[in-house]
């Protein structure tokens, strides 16, 4: 495996990415936890991040000696360059202008770095983002490649096998990083790439098998990719020692419990209860037009539904969950201070701690590609594995204004015909997120020789990679023309259809 020491760039996760991408095993440690987490994984190599802060002032991250004496191979991004060349006796100084975004390298000597991919005296787009630069490199490096910038674009010594790179070869703006990284983990760490999901599986089976014992595991669904593929994997380990949890708030999409009733139950022949508690929510909800306050009773209610069905069950002494690896990423932060609280999301964050239970999290280690791939190694379809996000409070916050069944039952048809013409138009891969808002408004209308008065209902569908930021997707007026016109025939009490043109910035996503 290769063990990345995070100084907290904005962009280690794409370190990781690259690297499991080249088909080896990698984990981000803070550079505070680096050590306990070389000696826990004992790496084969090890990748230094860039980071926001400057190695010339003081105070600033380095990375643990441990590193330095194992003898393993060792690759310095940005920051990681600098820290390393100050580290082994190399001179880094603040710069005066900096260079940010595109760059040209000229390779000026072998490396191993560039084998089967760059040549000597060929030129390369690479990516950028740096103030501070090396001015003197430590004893046994070279250069091999430079930009006007930065003389020290890239610096190697063989012997130890340390690497540096002051451009960023992570990003995709940087078109040959990939296969750079790719050599760094197969050529100069000697490591094969043969890690995939299926040995990922086993693996994992094993470790849960090892955990839980003969204990008994609860598991919330929520229909979404992770929940339903953490369930899948721990029912493959224990069998029926796992019961999962559905809660049908009512604030669902159209047939989204029947379709988790007969993947879990009927398909994979796992204990499921189903409980069926909309008439509960809607009562709390009666009245409630604040988002917040809605967000906070679904959550809170959530909780309550699930204690109650633990307790019928006989309890448990785990809780399965679906957490994914950027969930669990500690962040190294030199900012420091609050951030805004935008929403509270809803999950079943508090759960484990209430209900005094263990955790059972066997994607803790992934990404969310990385879980449809092992959702599709388990045998569930790309229809299932590729479904858009859906938020854990659901219709709700797709309402604004005071939710009622009525109102949900509405929304519902609408939403699916609007999702049914996306995915006839081939368009639903190509969209992050795609789903209609019911308004509180009413406005007037025509049908045939009668008068209308009757909701508007809006449409949205954005594209994004991480849901952090989102930009509307461009259907052409047909296609939008025919999602109004059906919405209005087939669904009594909507009489007009808009379409939210709205990026992210400076619009959420969802609309509360
Ligand atoms: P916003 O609306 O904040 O949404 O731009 C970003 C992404 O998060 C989803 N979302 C939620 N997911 N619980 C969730 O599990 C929530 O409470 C929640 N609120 C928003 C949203 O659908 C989008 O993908």
């Amino acid at each position: 495996s290769i063990l990345i020491v995070d100084f907290g760039s904005q962009v280690t996760q794409l370190i990781a990415r690259r690297v499991r991408e080249a088909g080896v095993y990698s984990e981000i440690a803070p550079f505070n936890a680096a050590e306990a987490a070389f000696e826990r994984m004992k790496p084969k190599g090890i990748i230094l991040s860039g980071s926001p802060a400057s190695v010339p002032a003081e105070g600033s991250p380095r990375a643990p000696q441990c590193l330095f004496d194992s003898g393993l191979p060792i690759l310095g991004i940005c920051y990681g360059q600098q820290v390393m060349s100050h580290q082994l006796g190399g001179t880094v100084q603040p710069g005066d202008s900096g260079e940010f975004g595109r760059a040209f390298i000229e390779v000026s000597d072998d490396c191993l770095l560039f084998d089967g991919l760059w040549d000597k005296g060929s030129r390369h787009q690479v990516w950028m983002s740096h103030g501070d630069k090396v001015t003197a490199f430590a004893p046994g490096f070279r250069v091999v490649a430079t930009t006007e910038g930065a003389p020290f674009a890239m610096i190697a010594d063989d012997d130890r096998k340390y690497y540096g790179t002051q451009f960023h070869p992570e990003v995709v703006h940087t078109p040959d990083g990939a296969k750079l990284i790719a050599n760094f983990v197969h050529k100069v760490c000697g490591l094969a790439g043969d890690w995939t999901m299926a040995e990922f599986r086993a693996t994992k089976v094993a470790e849960i098998r090892e955990q839980v014992g003969s204990g008994r595991v609860i598991c919330g669904l929520s229909g979404g990719v992770d929940s339903s593929v953490a369930a899948i994997l721990i029912h493959e380990a224990i069998g029926d020692q796992l019961t999962c949890v559905f809660v049908d708030h009512g604030l669902l999409r159209l047939n989204e419990r029947e379709q988790v009733e007969k993947l879990f139950r009927d398909h994979y022949k796992i204990p499921l209860v189903v409980v069926d508690a909309e008439a509960r929510f809607m009562a709390g909800l009666a009245g409630v037009t604040d988002p917040e306050k809605k967000r906070k009773f679904i959550g809170g209610e959530f909780i309550a539904v699930f204690e109650e069905e633990a307790k019928k069950l006989g309890g448990a002494d785990f809780l399965a969950q679906g957490t994914l690896y950027p969930d669990v990423i500690e962040s190294v932060s030199f900012t420091g201070g609050p951030s805004v609280t935008i929403k509270s999301h809803h999950n079943v964050g508090g759960l484990p701690e209430r209900m005094n239970m263990k955790l059972v999290e066997p994607l803790r280690e992934l990404f969310k590609d990385e879980v449809r791939l092992l959702g599709k190694e388990l045998g569930l379809n790309d229809l299932f594995v590729g479904r858009h996000p859906f938020p854990g409070p659901g219709l709700a916050i797709r309402i604004p204004g005071e939710v009622t069944k009525e109102r949900c039952d509405i929304l519902r048809k609408a939403d699916a015909v609007y999702l049914d013409e996306i995915r006839n138009a081939g368009l639903y891969d190509a969209i992050w997120q795609a789903f209609a808002v019911l308004l509180p408004v009413r406005t007037v209308g025509v049908m045939g020789d009668g008068r209308t008065y009757d909701s508007v209902c809006a449409l949205r569908a954005v594209t994004s990679t991480d849901g952090m930021t989102a930009d509307i997707y461009p259907f052409d007026a047909a296609f939008l023309s025919r999602c109004a016109t059906r919405i209005i025939n087939e669904v009594k009490g909507i009489n007009r259809v808009v379409y939210d043109y709205t990026s992210k910035p400076p619009g959420t996503i969802e609309w509360e």
